[in-house]
């Protein structure tokens, strides 16, 4: 008999961001404003946890779940967003990767259905197809990214198991406001469905409508404390700490549920490493303000820039991307962002690697110097394709 793999992984295509990068790549002085992680380098402090942890042979096997003190560090964290988990409903992770998989194979059944509001980071298809179940986009483009409930009354079933939210939103950097989230708080109550708030970025707001009495971003899981038996958060310290190396994330949810991540965690990684669990406590005392002012300085020049060279653009109120419509130029996103590299040197993401076609994102984290010089590539690219209507 022949041998044979997981069907479910045949079916998965390679990352369009990957082939994208790699064709920029081989662009002699080709800007990169593709790039999905903070320029920064993770702060010194942080850093020195990991050399103390060595010397102090914190080399062995760690709880499954996480040290005590880091997921007690996490969940006093959670608190700022006035979110309750106490620290067995709190499981350590791979980054929002690992947090993300094993939410979501612990909810699953073959044959379910997840509703992903588009445009969305392509992660969340590929899991919901190894798990044999469906993913149900829910087009958000005519409504400028924000949800309505009659959008997911439209797409829902009997099957339907679960709803992804990612706020602020790859790519498009969109905060969901208070009537998407109260939408969806509707259709969650109303359908018996799970409500996955992916948080990576939420620490990344610039304008937010809800906020805790310290000023910081309340999102979903926040804001519908009722839902908690059916919310389950995940967070990483890839973005606000720049550590996306690390490999550091986490999930929360409400016992019974977390329990049964738990286990999936267990028996896909057992634990994250030992001697990176002091350090992501140190990381969570990092003041991110900075950063998110210096990101916002450049989401104000960007968005600026986009509108004078004549983008359509939903302005964006967090994370680092921006997602202009290229829908006037007639073309594919993929041959758009193909012939900006190789005419002019300059690397964007098309939106068809988000279910999104019509668009292309940009990242802006990276240098002024770069941003300035790809937008001035861009606008002279513009103005090439302008020229064959004129
Ligand atoms: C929306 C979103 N979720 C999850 C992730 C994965 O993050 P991590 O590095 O924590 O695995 C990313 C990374 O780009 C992302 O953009």
């Amino acid at each position: 008999m022949a041998l044979t793999t997981n069907t479910a992984l045949a079916q998965l295509q390679p990352s369009g961001i990957r082939r994208i990068t790699a064709f920029a790549k081989q662009t002699p002085g080709c800007i990169l404003l593709t790039l999905g992680e903070p320029d920064g380098n993770t702060a010194d402090v942080v850093k020195e946890e990991v050399a103390k942890s060595l010397a102090a042979n914190e080399t062995h096997y760690p709880p499954n779940n996480g040290t005590v003190e880091l997921r007690r560090a996490i969940a006093a964290h959670m608190e700022k967003r006035n979110l309750a988990y106490g620290e067995d409903e709190i499981i350590v992770t791979c980054g929002a990767t690992e947090a993300l998989f094993a939410a979501l194979s612990s909810i699953l059944n073959p044959g379910d259905e997840v509703l992903v509001p588009t445009p969305a980071f392509g992660l969340y298809e590929s899991i919901i197809s190894v798990n044999r179940a469906t993913f149900v986009p829910v087009d958000t483009r005519p409504t400028k990214f924000q949800l309505t409930l009659g959008q997911l009354e439209a797409a829902a079933t009997d099957r339907t198991k679960a709803i992804v939210l990612t706020s602020p939103n790859n790519p498009t950097g969109c905060v969901l406001d208070p009537r998407s989230l109260d939408a969806v708080a509707k259709f969650a109550k109303a359908h018996d469905v799970f409500v996955i708030c992916d948080d990576v970025y939420t620490s990344l707001v610039y304008e937010g409508v809800y906020k805790s009495d310290e000023g910081v971003h309340l999102g979903f899981a926040s804001c519908y404390g009722e839902l908690r038996d059916r919310i389950i958060v995940c967070d990483s310290f890839s973005k606000p700490y720049a550590m996306t190396g690390w490999r550091l994330g986490w999930v929360a949810a409400d016992a019974p549920i977390s329990a049964q991540i738990a286990k999936m965690h267990q028996y896909m990684v057992s634990s994250v490493p030992s001697f990176v669990q002091r350090a992501a406590i140190r990381a969570l005392k990092e003041d991110v303000a900075p950063a998110r002012e210096v990101y916002r300085g450049r989401r104000d020049y960007v968005l600026a820039r986009l509108r004078e060279i004549g983008f359509d653009v939903v302005e964006p109120d967090g994370a680092f991307y921006v997602f202009p419509s290229i829908e006037k130029f007639g073309m594919s996103s993929d041959e758009f962002c193909t012939r900006l590299i190789a005419e002019k040197g300059v690397a964007l993401v098309p939106g068809s690697c988000f279910a999104a076609e019509g668009f292309v994102r940009l990242s802006y984290c990276c240098s002024m110097e770069n941003l300035e010089e790809g937008l001035n590539r861009l606008a002279a690219f513009v103005q090439t394709l302008e020229q064959r209507f004129v």
